[in-house]
Order: structure tokens, then C-alpha cells, then sequence
């Protein structure tokens, strides 16, 4: 569980999670076609980019449902012919192929959830740390925020989105006391009335109690659970075969997701899993970058030749 909802510093630059492991899982080639899924700060796309080789054909899609995002990627990247960055969900990722008429991608990652800009941006409303007003839309242009679900959803249905999104266990207490305390308009306020309804329990894994209720909120208003199935749904359509699908995910929930799709690929024999156990960072990258700490990371590549199938080596880890 990550508590990213606390808060981040204004002006910050996202530092990229596992930028090595991305690069090695994803095989970059200089002359291959590679997609970025989650574009935020670029930090993987830079990484992808100082492999690939534009005179040799190499190219880059990146795709970023945040307009926000994709303004700053284009003053950091600059205007490069390789690289094309486009607005859109990544749900469709196979429409998105299409549209821009790329050749099959020869590795696509995606680094789920927020960057660091989008959470210490306080008109954004993600986190209590920075206060502003409870908005949470990853794309503005979406219509229902934060703010309408906590203030016109039932008591019952509320209670509900605590729990499935949030696994928080006191997700009635929160409820009802967000009812008592309605309208909310603020993300400080959301935090101070969870925090009086289920104040923290001391303990060695400690979160801040509003944690679990900001990021119940924060899935819930960006469909981003259906977004990551639609995706696992549609990529290995996207894939050349042998190429490399790459996902890092922050929260169980999600992890579960790819888990799932993966361990289904491989039974169907569409796709060699890479990574038999969860790749997770090392304790030197936390120290650098404390976000990393609950990003879990797994990887596999759709098979060569479907109809071969594949033998009871499929599954062994690469670069552990
Ligand atoms: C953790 S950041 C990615 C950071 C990036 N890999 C880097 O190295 O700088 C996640 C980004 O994915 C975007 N995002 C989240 N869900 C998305 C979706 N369904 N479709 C497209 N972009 C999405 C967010 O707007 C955010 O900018």
C-alpha cells in the first residue's frame, strides 16, 4: 500500500521506478517499435529512447490520458521524429495502434497510477498533503470527480467503494461519517474527517488513515482497475511476436490484475511469463526514491509462434 496520497513536493520531476529493469525486460533493440503506455514525467521514455536508434528505424509511441502530462513530456523530450506522444487511454491500446498506423510493437510498458507532478499539483486534488479542491480526474476533461461521489453517492454505495477499492476494513465508519460531514469540497477536508472517523493505530507498517479512502476514490473516478483489464485484454493483439510486455503496478488490486492475465496467457500458450516472481526494487533504489517502495514489477513476451507452444521452461526469471 502506498501512501503517495499524502502528498509531493511542487516543481518535482518524477523519478522513473525500476528504469533498468523496464529497459532489460522490454529488450529494447535500436531498430524496434516501442510503446509507452504511461507517459508522465518521460522518465521510461527517455530510458527506451537512449537505446533505440532513429537511423536505424527505431520508434516510440507514448501515450498519456493526462493532457498535463503530455505538455511537459513534449518541452522535456523536445520534438523528435521518432517519437510520437498522443492523448488517450491506454483501455485502447490496440485502437490507438491503429490509428497511427505503427508496425507491431516490439515492447509496451506500462507504469500504472500517478507521477509525482500530478500528485503535488494542488488543483489536481490527489492528495491531502498539498490540499486543493477533491477533484482526482486524470483526464480533466471526464466528468464525474471525487468530489461528486463523495458528496451524491449513498451511504451504502460509498461504504462499498471503500472497501472493494480502498480494502479499507472500517470503510462503514468512513461512510458515515463523510454523510455527517457532507459537503466536502476540500481534499484536506476529506482527510480530516476520515482521520476523526478511524483515527491511526500505531503499528510498524502505519499508513495515514485517509490513505486507503483517497485511493478508493482516485481508482474509482478513473476506471483505472477496468482500464488495466481492457488493457491486459488487448496488448498481446499490439505485440510482434516475441515481443515484450512490461507492467509495474503500486497496489495489490492491480497486481492482482496482471497476475491474473499473465498466468492466463502462459495457459493458453500466447505467452511466456519473464518474471516467475514479482520483481520488486532494490533497497537502494527506495533509499533514492521512496515511491518505488511498493511498485511491483512483471513482464512476458507473447510467443514466436502460437501453434508451437512452449515447454516447462516457460516462466523462468531473467533478471533475478
Ligand atoms: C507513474 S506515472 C508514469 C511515469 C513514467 N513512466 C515516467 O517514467 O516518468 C503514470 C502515468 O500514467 C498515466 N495514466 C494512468 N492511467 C492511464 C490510462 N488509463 N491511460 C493512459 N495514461 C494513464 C497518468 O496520467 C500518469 O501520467
Amino acid at each position: 500500500m502506498t501512501s503517495e496520497a499524502e502528498g509531493g513536493q511542487a516543481g518535482q520531476v518524477h523519478q522513473p521506478v525500476m528504469v533498468r529493469e523496464v529497459v532489460e525486460f522490454l529488450n529494447v533493440r535500436p531498430d524496434g517499435f516501442y510503446i509507452d503506455a504511461t507517459l508522465g514525467g518521460g522518465g521510461h521514455a527517455q530510458a527506451i529512447l537512449n537505446r533505440l536508434s532513429r537511423l536505424d528505424g527505431g520508434r516510440l509511441l507514448s501515450i498519456d490520458r493526462d493532457p498535463a502530462a503530455l505538455a511537459a513530456a513534449r518541452e522535456r523530450l523536445g520534438s523528435r521524429p521518432e517519437v510520437t506522444l498522443v492523448q488517450g487511454n491506454f483501455s485502447e491500446i490496440d485502437v490507438l495502434h491503429a490509428a497511427g498506423g505503427f508496425p507491431p510493437a516490439a515492447g509496451i510498458v506500462a507504469d500504472l497510477g500517478l507521477s509525482s507532478m500530478q500528485l503535488a499539483d494542488p488543483s489536481r486534488g490527489f492528495s491531502f498533503g498539498v490540499g486543493g479542491p477533491l477533484d482526482m480526474r486524470a483526464d480533466p476533461s471526464s466528468k464525474i470527480s471525487a468530489a461528486d461521489l463523495v458528496n451524491y453517492s449513498s451511504e451504502r454505495e460509498l461504504a462499498d467503494l471503500v472497501f472493494k477499492f480502498g480494502e479499507e476494513r472500517r470503510s462503514r465508519q468512513v461512510a458515515r461519517a463523510i454523510m455527517r460531514a457532507r459537503p466536502i469540497r476540500t481534499s484536506t477536508e476529506l482527510a480530516q474527517v476520515v482521520t476523526r472517523a478511524i483515527p491511526s493505530r500505531p503499528g510498524p507498517h502505519q499508513i495515514h488513515p485517509a490513505t486507503r479512502t483517497f485511493m478508493a476514490l482516485r481508482l474509482a473516478v478513473n476506471h483505472e482497475l477496468h482500464n488495466l483489464e481492457q488493457f491486459l485484454a488487448r496488448v498481446l493483439t499490439v505485440l510482434a511476436p516475441g515481443g515484450r510486455v512490461v507492467v509495474i503496478s503500486f497496489h495489490s488490486l492491480e497486481d492482482r490484475l496482471v497476475k491474473q492475465a499473465m498466468a492466463a496467457w502462459r495457459q493458453e500458450r500466447k505467452a511466456l511469463v519473464l518474471t516467475r516472481h514479482v520483481v520488486r526494487p532494490d533497497e537502494e533504489a527506495v533509499h533514492r526514491n521512496p515511491r518505488s517502495r511498493s511498485a511491483k514489477l512483471r513482464a512476458a513476451a507473447r510467443v514466436e509462434d502460437p501453434a508451437a507452444g512452449f515447454g516447462d521452461n516457460a516462466g523462468s526469471g531473467l533478471l533475478q
